[in-house]
């Protein structure tokens, strides 16, 4: 045999053993937009379809004012930022991005991190070590789960929003720091995490609580503060709030925001703010004129619910199974890998896009339709894809 024979072989078999347990994942190749300033219809994979599966929701990516400040901070600093926040990567845009961040959440200040993972990774290690325990919600996403792991500290685990078995937990600890880590929306069920009762809870048994708002943030409440101000809370109910700039935001990019001296303590500590080139800045503003335009235009999060509003009517009335979401993520269970493939595929003849989202990403057996919404679309397109769902061969339906 000879000497790469050995790779080789690992790979192959770790290949098939991915492909037999009907987990092997594939990347599209977007190639183009059909639609001036919108992402919604698409050439993926050289054929046109209409996507339902992006987390562009304000449908900012392409918004003009976006890229003109993209391609104008460009011209003027370049495309790199050149080293990391704490040696020369800070830059003016990167504080005015801050400041503008710290402004909308309404709290002292924000730090930026390249990218949610890292700022979820800087969350966990920062607030808590060995000695401690983290309270996690079973749905988190990968993130918050990868950062309290790399904390050491001990996980404590609770059903999907289930605070009573949290609170039992709660009475149970012996750690004498303790954190809890939850999606605010979460991004696989379009659920939204029980934050007036985590909040009082970790109050109550002074537990630090940090809320990855991902998915919220621009989308919920009626300033688009996400999940916190759709739950009627302020700043001072969740001290750590984590958000993307890559989702509603239109661009790319993360930050946690909270007091001074939280921040101060994140970019003293976290490895993920520290051991990492910073952002560019041409990221940084167009990140910047995003915000703007999510604040300016309430109308996206206005259609955005009315495209919410629509499909789970016309899901209704084709007795299709929803969660239960208000939010612009709206999956269809389905169970079998197999069935979420097959789903997609037939969504994809169709010339509609929408991602089958399989184990580990969800629980096993609860393989998906992860259909997302955004205010780009029209309410033709909603229409499209209660047509195409309509004609599923093999989806459930519940009794009418
Ligand atoms: C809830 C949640 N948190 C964090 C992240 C990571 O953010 P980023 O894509 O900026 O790394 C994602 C998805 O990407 C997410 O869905």
């Amino acid at each position: 045999m000879s000497s790469t024979d050995w790779r080789s072989e690992w790979l192959s078999h770790c290949l098939a053993d991915t492909a037999a347990r009907g987990l092997t994942r594939r990347r599209r190749l977007v190639s183009d937009y059909a639609r001036e300033h919108s992402s919604v219809e698409a050439c993926v994979d050289g054929q046109h379809v209409l996507s339902f599966c992006s987390n562009d929701y304000l449908g900012l990516a392409r918004h003009p004012a976006v890229v003109a400040a993209w391609q104008k901070t460009a011209t003027r600093y370049g495309v790199g930022s050149g080293a990391s926040h704490l040696v020369t990567g800070h830059h003016t845009e990167h504080h005015l991005l801050e400041e503008a961040l710290a402004n909308f959440t309404q709290r002292e200040r924000a730090v930026l991190f390249s990218t949610g993972y890292m700022a979820n990774l800087a969350v966990s290690t920062v607030f808590a070590s060995r000695t401690d325990v983290i309270y996690s919600d079973e749905r988190n996403h990968a993130s918050l789960i990868d950062g309290a792991r790399l904390s050491g500290a001990r996980i404590a685990r609770y059903p999907h929003r289930d605070t009573a078995t949290l609170e039992h937990l709660l009475r149970d600890r012996t750690e004498p720091r303790a954190l809890l880590l939850t999606d605010g929306l979460f991004s696989m069920d379009g659920t939204v995490a029980p934050l007036a009762t985590l909040s009082s809870l970790c109050n109550a048994a002074q537990v630090w609580l940090a809320v990855d708002d991902a998915h919220g943030l621009g989308v919920l409440g009626a300033h688009g503060r996400g999940s916190i101000e759709h739950s009627g809370l302020t700043a001072l109910d969740v001290p750590i709030l984590i958000g993307t700039l890559g989702k509603a935001f239109g661009t790319f990019g993360a930050f946690v925001a909270g007091s001074n001296d939280l921040c101060e303590l994140l970019i003293q500590h976290a490895r993920t703010h520290i051991f990492t080139t910073a952002l560019p800045s041409a990221v940084a503003a167009a990140a910047r004129a995003a915000l703007e335009v999510s604040i300016e235009e309430p109308w996206r999060r206005e259609r955005l619910a009315a495209h919410v509003e629509r499909f789970r009517a016309g899901c209704s009335a084709l007795h299709l199974p929803l969660m239960d979401s208000v939010t612009p993520i709206q999956p269809i269970i389905l169970g079998s890998n197999q069935a979420a493939m097959e789903a997609s595929n037939h969504l994809l003849t169709h010339g509609i896009l929408v991602s089958a989202i399989r184990p580990p990403t969800v629980p096993n057996d609860t393989a998906r339709l992860r259909i997302t919404f955004s205010a780009a679309h029209a309410t033709d397109d909603v229409d499209r894809l209660l047509e195409v769902l309509a004609t599923l061969p093999s989806i459930p339906r519940s009794s009418a």
